[in-house]
């Protein structure tokens, strides 16, 4: 979406950090840190899909977390409709619960088994105290499960009862109880098969126009990624090293990492000539302090600065924003 430019963001996610402290084995030695995130800075405007996309342990997972508290951040802020999230107590914090909500990956482990579909929708109405009638409550749930495409008839079924796209569903529902504003999706679909994924995916694009809802949608699969993502930001090693709108991750890749990422998928007709960029190595391990680029190693157009210097993220122009030495003149 071209109008960014005019548009406000909805959050301003501002050099967000996040270490964690890792024991050693060995008696006495000191805890190492790893750096599961580093100044990662990114705006997200009302009603986009921002794509998180990124290999396995790049800090995806970490971004989500962090942004809506279930990790404490080690440095900076999460500003959301001008409020500095991290700061805000009380009433405040309650509300930017509700309209910041999350769907993880394993649809499963999410829901309680114990717990009916009906009152795992029900339970944030309660606890929010949103609808303290429990007839009221009842009709508000199965207006949700009909909206998620649930069978009503189902309402007293537990979720062991569902195949994991229903039980995805149901979480989708619990998160909507609440009306949020940002919902962020942590690699909703991978656990499911690939012909319920696109099920899934749609049932994201329809409730989003509905609801004018804001996704921060993280995946580590490019398909699904470029399926549904107005712009994409590209990760490695806990710092986002590109960031584009969805049609440029394809037409015009700028970081070696996501030309390295894009030169991977098998070209769409064998007449189409593609180059194959192998990336040197393996990813670095985050524990321990980064010197230079975390590219640098295994980076084919890597220089001297590259080892010293870490790259920030630049404005290309039209909003092409990347981390790397190669775009600064
Ligand atoms: N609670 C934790 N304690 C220690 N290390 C963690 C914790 N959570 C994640 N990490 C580490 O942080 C890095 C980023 O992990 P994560 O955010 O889960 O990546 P992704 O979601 O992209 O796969 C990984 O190296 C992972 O091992
Ligand atoms: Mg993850």
């Amino acid at each position: 979406m071209k109008q960014n430019e005019t548009r406000q963001p909805i959050m301003k996610i501002r050099h967000l950090t996040k270490e964690f402290k890792i024991k050693s084995k060995k008696l006495g030695a000191k805890p190492q840190i790893l750096h599961a995130l580093n100044d990662v800075s990114l705006d997200v405007y009302e009603g986009e899909t921002l794509g998180i996309i990124g290999e396995s342990g790049c800090g995806k997972s970490t971004l989500g977390r962090t942004v809506i508290q279930l990790h404490k951040a080690t440095s900076g802020s999460v500003e959301y409709q001008g409020q500095d999230l991290f700061s805000l107590a009380g009433a405040e914090r309650k509300a930017m619960k509700r309209d910041i909500q999350m769907v993880f990956q394993d649809p499963y482990s999410s829901l309680d088994p114990r717990n009916t579909c009906e009152q795992i929708i029900a339970e944030p109405l309660k606890v929010h105290g949103i609808i303290t009638d429990s007839k009221a409550r009842q009709d508000r749930v199965l207006e949700l499960m009909r909206e998620v495409g649930l069978d009503i008839q189902h309402m007293n079924r537990y979720p062991h009862e569902f195949s994991g796209g229903q039980r995805q569903r149901i979480n989708v529902a619990r998160a909507l109880a609440l009306q949020p504003k940002i919902i962020i999706c942590d690699e909703p679909v991978s656990a499911l098969d690939v012909s319920i994924q696109a099920q899934v995916l749609n049932l994201f694009n329809r409730l989003q126009r509905d609801h004018n809802l804001t996704y921060i949608f993280i995946s580590h699969d490019l398909g699904v990624i470029k399926h549904v993502s107005d712009r994409i930001a590209i990760m490695y090693l806990g710092r986002v090293v590109e960031l584009c709108e969805a049609s440029q991750i394809y037409d015009n890749p700028l970081h070696p990492y996501t030309r390295a990422l894009l030169s991977a998928i098998p070209p769409e007709s064998p007449f189409e000539k593609k180059q194959r960029i192998v990336l040197k190595g393996e990813i670095p391990s985050p524990i321990g302090d980064q010197v230079g680029c975390p590219l640098a190693g295994r980076c084919p157009n890597c220089t001297e600065r590259c080892t010293r210097e870490i790259p920030k993220l630049k404005d290309t122009g039209d909003g092409h924003q990347v981390a790397c030495f190669l775009y600064e003149s």
